[in-house]
C-alpha cells in the first residue's frame, strides 16, 4: 500500500496546541493510520487482527486525549504527542504528512515541557522501528537498554531511549 504525500505549503500555519474534545474523531483516524502504516508490516498477522478487532487506537484516544498535544494545520489534526511526566508516551504524524517537520515541532514542544520539570526525558521505541530511532537520534536521544515487550499480543523487542536536559 502506497501512502499519498500531502505537501505543507509555506503559507500554511502549523500550530502545536492542547487537544480539545472535538479533535477526537481525527485523533482516532490518525492513530489507526499511523499504527497500520508503521507497525502492521513488521508484526504477526494475529497482532494486526487484534488491532482491527479491539481498536486500541480508539480506546487510547478516548481515554487519554485530555493529555495530548496536537499539530493543527489550519483545522486539520495531522500529528499528536502524549507526554506523561518525563515520558514521551506517544508521538505520531499522519503518514501523508511525514518528513515535513511536524514531528520535530511536536517533539520541540514535548521536550520543552519535560525539561521544565525533569532533568531527563525518556521514551520507548520498538526495535524494528528504525525510522523513528533515526528521528530521535538526530535530536540527541540515546539508547540505554533493550527489553522484551508486547504489541497487540505479539512478543517484540523494545528500546528505551533517553535525553538529558
Ligand atoms: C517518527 C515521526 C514522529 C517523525 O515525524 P516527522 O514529521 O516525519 O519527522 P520530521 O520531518 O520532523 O523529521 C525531522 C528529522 O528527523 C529525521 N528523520 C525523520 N524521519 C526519518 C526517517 N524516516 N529516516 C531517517 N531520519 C528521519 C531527519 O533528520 C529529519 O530531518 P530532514 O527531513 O530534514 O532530514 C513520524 O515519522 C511518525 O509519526 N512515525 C510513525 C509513528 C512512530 O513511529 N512514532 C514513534 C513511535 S516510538
Amino acid at each position: 500500500m502506497k501512502t499519498r504525500h500531502c505537501r505543507i505549503e509555506r503559507t500554511m500555519t502549523l500550530t502545536i496546541r492542547p487537544a480539545i474534545e472535538a479533535d477526537l474523531p481525527q485523533l482516532v483516524v490518525l492513530l489507526r493510520q499511523s499504527w497500520l502504516a508503521t507497525f502492521a508490516a513488521d508484526l504477526p498477522f494475529e497482532a494486526v487482527q487484534t488491532f482491527a478487532k479491539a481498536d486500541p487506537a480508539r480506546q487510547y484516544a478516548e481515554a487519554m486525549w485530555t493529555d495530548f498535544s496536537v499539530a493543527d494545520l489550519e483545522g486539520a489534526v495531522i500529528g499528536m504527542c502524549h507526554v506523561v511526566g518525563e515520558l514521551v508516551a506517544a508521538i505520531h504524524v499522519k503518514p501523508a504528512f511525514k518528513r515535513q517537520g511536524v514531528g520535530a515541532a511536536l517533539m520541540n514542544s514535548a521536550e520543552t515541557a519535560i525539561f521544565a520539570a525533569h532533568p531527563r526525558a525518556r521514551l520507548e521505541v520498538l526495535a524494528f522501528n528504525a525510522p523513528a530511532q533515526a528521528f530521535y537520534r538526530g535530536r540527541g536521544w540515546a539508547e540505554v537498554r533493550r527489553y522484551a515487550t508486547q504489541e497487540c499480543g505479539a512478543p517484540i523487542e523494545a528500546i528505551e531511549m533517553v535525553k538529558a536536559r
